[in-house]
């Protein structure tokens, strides 16, 4: 399973590549308002800076629901790099775009994504990345896993390529959940990733090897 950092922070970014775990970085419209980035050309100068941090994919995600805006925003944001991936909501006019992009060669990124039906049309347009949100899922008592667990299910029956890249990730238990449930890929805060190094016994065992090296060194 790749790990993606869902983040516009280029310090988490840097972070997060710096641990040597990071494959990729997905942003969405308020990642980029959380760090404070606004304007039409600081947005897509951010971009590039954070495609300059990471060699893997960077979902970059338009604003536009129309047919036309969207391929129009797509097309532009794919040229800045060639990692970036054009996000795409689940939506009519989304759908259409992303099948343009995909007969242009340009990866794209359907989000907002909350059913398996949603995930069908999605593989059918040739999504490259289905990103089905598995903590807003939850949040209204459902479960978000078992909504990763019917995609892949049915991505493995059909053959679909599209990989599952399970989104709104909250915790750590969500990064094991997902990795159990067949996502291709969990892109996550930065703290839930650090979130996995945690465990009370290696803290206590690590302190006692250093204890008793330290007695038997001194
Ligand atoms: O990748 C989608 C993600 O950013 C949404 O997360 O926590 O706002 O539901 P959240």
């Amino acid at each position: 399973m790749k790990f993606f950092i869902d983040t516009a922070s280029l310090d988490q970014i840097k972070e997060a590549k710096d641990l040597g775990i990071l494959d990729g970085v997905t942003t969405n419209p308020s990642l980029m308002a959380k760090e404070g980035i606004s304007g039409q050309e600081n947005i897509l100068n951010h971009y590039v800076k954070i495609t300059e941090i990471v060699d893997g994919d960077v979902s970059a995600e338009v604003i536009s629901t129309d047919y036309e805006g969207i391929v129009k925003e797509g097309r532009a944001l794919a040229q800045l790099a060639p990692n970036i991936v054009v996000k795409v909501p689940m939506i009519k006019d989304g759908i259409k775009a992303i099948r343009t992009f995909t007969d242009e060669g340009i990866k794209t990124n359907c989000t907002l994504v909350f059913s398996p039906g949603q995930s069908i049309l999605a593989a059918k347009a040739g999504a490259s990345y289905l990103s089905p949100f598995i903590g807003r899922v939850d949040d209204i008592t459902w479960d978000g896993m078992q909504l990763i667990e019917d995609i892949a299910e049915i991505y493995a029956i059909q053959g679909y390529e599209t990989e599952i890249l399970a989104a709104s990730i909250r915790s750590p238990l969500h990064i094991v959940n997902a990795a159990k449930s067949g996502a291709d890929i969990v892109t996550c805060p930065l703290k839930a990733i650090l979130g996995l190094l945690k465990h009370p016994l290696t803290d206590i065992g690590l302190e006692k090897f250093l204890a008793d090296h330290k007695n038997a060194n001194s």
